[in-house]
């Protein structure tokens, strides 16, 4: 049986290529963020979601990661990629590079961040020890090194509150807990996929270096560096449709 992927997909992208004209879905847990719109990809046909919305306009602290998750899983997602941009904060990766991390912190706070909110007359407590699902994680790096695509297998995403960037000490706090990557959305969206049953991993491309160690504005890196992380994704992504 062949296993339908979800790809939600962060700032610095348009409309791929090739998309339709998109399904509005409604869920237990309200509205996702966009119509969900379908993709051949190779072989494959790949749903997909814009998490900040079609014109980008839902900033990471109020996206209705419930919603998306639950969209994609209602239009039959047993798996989901996430496409989220971060800062860099060790010499792991450099602006302009991907990764797929292995590991999570969660800073985040307000967010509605689990099905279990009392209403399902149940709490389960998953185990998130792997945050990540090793099987998806594996797949994606292997069809990096096959495809010769240069991807980091492993490193720990933090995940910030937003909307701001952070200070030059948060920075240096979040390295001290272990951080390499910096970013806004991977949580709550690994933690409910988990919660659902669906197969989560993230592709962490790599924009700028994180507040305080970079020596361009964070702004000037970002543009700078954007592009050739696009690009590397994507050409993971055709890699890993292909293979799969
Ligand atoms: N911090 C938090 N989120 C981000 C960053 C960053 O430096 N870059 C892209 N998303």
């Amino acid at each position: 049986m062949s296993i339908t992927y979800g790809l939600i997909i962060g700032s610095g992208w348009g409309h791929l290529p090739g998309e339709d004209a998109g399904t509005d879905v409604g869920t237990a847990y309200g509205k996702p963020s966009a119509p969900v719109h379908r993709l051949e990809f190779g072989q494959m046909r790949v749903l997909t979601l814009a998490r900040h919305g079609e014109g980008h306009s839902l900033p990471p602290h109020v996206i209705n990661y419930r919603a998306n998750i639950v969209a994609l899983k209602m239009l039959g997602a047993d798996a989901v990629i996430g496409l989220n941009t971060v800062g860099v904060v060790t010499s792991l990766r450099e602006p302009g590079q991907i990764a797929i991390p292995d590991q999570l912190l969660d800073y985040t706070w307000g967010r509605e961040h689990t099905i279990y909110d009392g209403r399902r007359g149940r709490v389960e407590h998953i185990d998130f020890t792997e945050p990540f699902s090793v099987g998806l994680r594996r797949a994606l790096a292997a069809a990096a090194g096959k495809a010769d695509i240069d991807c980091y297998a492993g490193g720990v995403y933090a995940t910030t509150q937003g909307p701001r960037l952070e200070t030059a000490a948060e920075v240096d706090r979040l390295e001290r807990d272990g951080a390499d990557y910096i970013g806004m959305t991977a949580m709550p969206e690994a933690a409910i996929a988990r919660e659902v049953g669906v197969d989560y991993a993230c592709i962490a491309m790599i924009v700028n270096r994180a507040a305080g160690r970079g020596d361009v504005p964070i702004h000037d890196d970002v543009e700078a560096n954007t592009r050739a992380a696009k690009s590397a994704t994507m050409s993971l992504l055709k890699a890993f449709f292909e293979a799969v």
